[in-house]
């Protein structure tokens, strides 16, 4: 398993919409276990293919906080949205930044699991929150979408400047390392 690289908003890459995968074979296993790897490193509930630059239909989920509930859903389609529920969301690609987020509180959704067979399941609370989000992400689509213009300018200005100083401080450490 390997732990992969994350893509950051506003990386224009996040906006690719990912191709369904016609079959569940070994590369698409892999590429299952190194998402929860990468997302359980960075300890977050959810993550999308996208996310680390493969743009196929693959997502990958674990609410409980205790790596104890791993879910995977290939080529997820919600089929049903019920009721609304706001709650706040960050995301692996937008770190640091948490917002109320307005999304179907239950939904139904239909995929394929690891074995590449179809379940269809009912989802709701946490779980329906992420996989909706996840799905965006499949899509091309940002939580950060959802908020105003003025919103996202700020987000998008605050994360620019926190990588040049996480870049700087890299360049200050190099500096300082003794010469070998
Ligand atoms: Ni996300």
């Amino acid at each position: 398993m390997t732990r992969l690289t994350i893509l950051e908003y506003p990386d224009p890459r996040l906006r690719t919409r990912a191709a369904p995968v016609d079959r569940v074979d070994a590369p698409v296993c892999e590429l299952v276990d190194d998402l929860f790897e990468t997302m359980y490193g960075a300890n977050g509930i959810g993550l999308a293919a996208t996310q680390v630059n493969v743009h196929r239909r693959v997502l990958v989920t674990d609410v409980s906080g205790e790596r104890s509930d791993p879910r995977v859903f290939i080529n997820p389609e919600i089929l049903a949205r019920d009721g609304t529920a706001t709650s706040q969301e960050g995301c692996l690609s937008v770190p640091g930044y948490f917002d109320d987020i307005e999304r179907a509180e239950r939904i139904r959704v239909r995929a394929l699991g690891r074995d590449g067979a179809p379940f269809e399941e009912d989802l709701s609370g946490l779980l329906a929150i992420c996989v909706q989000h996840e799905i965006d992400h499949l899509d091309g689509r940002l939580f950060v979408d959802y908020l105003s213009d003025l919103k996202r300018q700020r987000v998008r200005s605050r994360l620019e400047k926190d990588r040049r100083q996480r870049a700087e401080d890299q360049t200050t450490a190099r500096a300082r390392a003794p010469a070998i």
